[in-house]
C-alpha cells in the first residue's frame, strides 16, 4: 500500500516508515517540522534504502495537502501529526485545539475528497484518565482529561467514530498507545525532545549522558510497590509494527477498529532507572520530588485485544527498551544536527 504518513518525520513516525518498508508498502511523509528534524527521514532512508518523498506542509493547510494528494494516490493514511506536550497544552489550550483538531478536521476531509477512507490514528492511554479498571482494557470507559492535549485526543476518536458511523465507507483504526521509549537497533534514529525533556526516559538518557545533573522522580507516595508511579513502557519499534497490523485490518475493511498497543506490564520510575543502570552500566543519580501535577499512580494495558485481532504482540522487554534508549542518546548526545 502506499500510505500517506503525517507527522513522519517525528519519534513514532520516523520508526513507522522503517517498519511499512520492510513490510513492502511505500510511504510519503508531509510534517511541518514544527517539532521534528528533516535529519530523521535522510537517516530512515538510510536504513531503508528508499528515499521517502517529504513534503514540509502543514495539516491545516488544504491547498498543500491538495498538491501532495494530487500528486500521489494513497490507499491509507497514518496520522501522526499533532501537538504532544501536556504541560504546554495547558498553558496553550487554544493553540493545542486548533493544531490537532482543527488539523485533523482539514486532514480527513482531503483524504476523503481525494477517494481515500482509510485512516489510523495515534491515540493515548491518556483519554482513560484515570482508569477505572487495571490492566486497561478497550472496555474501560474514557475517563476525565486532566489537560487539554489529552482532549484533543479524546475528542478526535469521537469526532473519527462519528465519521465512520455516518460514512461506513471508512476504515478508521483508533490505537491507544501507552509509554513509547526505545530507539530504531541502529541508534541512528530517536526521540529527539526540544528543550527539558517533560518524559521519564529522554530525562534519564539525558542524565546518563551527563547533560543534566540528576533525575526527579515526582513522588513517591503512590499507592504502588515502591510508591512510585507505574506506567507500561512500549519500544517504539514495537508500537512501530502495531501499526503495520492495523494496516492489514484495513485491508479487511475492518470499520471501526480500537486497540490498546502496550505490552501489559507495569513498571515503577525506579523499576526502569535500575534497569537502566543495569542494562547499560552507567549511573543514574536521582532525588525524590513532589508529585507532578495531573499524574496517576498507575497505569497499564491490557493488549489481549491487538493480540487476538491484530495478531500483533509486544516482543521487546524493558531491557531491549533501556539498551535502545542509552544507545541512540550517547551516539547523539545533542540529537539531531541543526540544519
Ligand atoms: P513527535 O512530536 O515526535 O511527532 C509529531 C510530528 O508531527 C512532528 O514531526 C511535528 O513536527 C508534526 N506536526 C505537528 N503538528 C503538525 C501539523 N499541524 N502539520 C504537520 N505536521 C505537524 O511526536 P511522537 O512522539 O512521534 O508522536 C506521534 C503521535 O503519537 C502524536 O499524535 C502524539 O500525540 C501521539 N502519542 C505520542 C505518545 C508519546 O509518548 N510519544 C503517546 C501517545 C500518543
Ligand atoms: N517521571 C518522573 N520524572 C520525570 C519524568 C517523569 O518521575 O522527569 C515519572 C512520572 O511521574 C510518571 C512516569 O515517570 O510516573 C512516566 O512519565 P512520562 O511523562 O514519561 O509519561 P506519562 O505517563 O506521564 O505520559 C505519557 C505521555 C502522554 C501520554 C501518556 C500515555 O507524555 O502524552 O504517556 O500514553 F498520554
Amino acid at each position: 500500500m502506499n500510505i500517506l504518513v503525517t507527522g513522519g518525520a517525528g519519534y513514532i513516525g520516523s520508526h513507522t516508515i522503517i517498519e511499512l518498508y520492510k513490510a513492502g508498502h511505500t510511504a510519503v511523509v508531509v510534517d511541518n517540522l514544527s517539532n521534528s528534524n528533516p535529519e530523521s527521514l535522510r537517516r530512515v532512508a538510510r536504513i531503508t534504502g528508499s528515499e521517502v518523498p517529504f513534503f514540509k506542509v502543514d495539516i491545516r493547510d488544504r491547498e498543500g495537502l491538495d498538491r501532495v494528494m494530487g500528486q500521489f494516490k494513497f490507499d491509507a493514511c497514518i496520522h501522526f501529526a499533532g501537538l504532544k506536550a501536556v504541560g504546554e497544552s495547558v498553558a496553550k489550550p487554544l493553540e493545542y485545539y486548533e493544531n490537532n483538531i482543527a488539523g485533523t478536521l482539514v486532514l480527513v476531509q482531503a483524504l476523503r475528497d481525494h477517494g481515500c477512507r482509510n485512516i489510523i490514528f495515534s491515540s493515548s492511554a491518556t483519554v482513560y484518565g484515570n482508569p477505572e479498571i487495571i490492566p486497561i482494557t478497550e472496555q474501560c470507559p474514557k475517563g476525565v482529561c486532566t489537560n487539554p492535549y489529552g482532549w484533543t485526543k479524546s475528542m478526535l476518536e469521537q469526532v473519527l467514530t462519528d465519521m465512520q458511523k455516518a460514512d461506513p465507507e471508512w476504515n478508521v483504526v483508533l490505537l491507544r498507545y501507552f509509554n513509547p521509549i526505545g530507539a530504531h537497533e541502529s541508534g541512528t534514529i530517536g526521540e529527539n525532545p526540544n528543550g527539558i525533556p517533560n518524559n521519564l526516559m529522554p530525562y534519564v538518557t539525558q542524565v546518563a549522558v551527563g547533560k543534566r545533573a540528576e533525575l526527579g522522580v515526582f513522588g513517591n507516595d503512590y499507592d504502588t510497590p515502591d510508591g512510585t508511579g507505574v506506567r507500561d513502557y512500549i519500544h517504539v519499534v514495537d508500537l512501530a509494527r502495531g501499526h503495520v497490523k492495523a494496516l492489514q485490518a484495513i485491508e479487511r475493511k475492518c470499520g471501526l477498529g480500537l486497540y490498546n498497543l502496550g505490552t501489559g506490564h507495569g513498571y515503577s520510575v525506579l523499576d526502569v532507572v535500575r534497569a537502566f543502570e543495569k542494562v547499560n552500566g552507567v549511573k543514574v543519580p536521582y532525588s525524590i520530588k513532589p508529585r507532578r501535577p495531573g499524574d496517576i499512580a498507575t497505569c497499564y494495558s491490557d493488549p489481549s485485544k491487538a493480540e487476538r485481532e491484530l495478531d500483533w504482540k509486544a516482543e521487546f522487554g524493558i531491557e531491549e527498551m533501556c539498551r535502545d534508549s542509552w544507545n541512540w542518546q550517547k551516539n547523539n548526545p545533542d540529537g539531531y544536527p541543526e540544519n
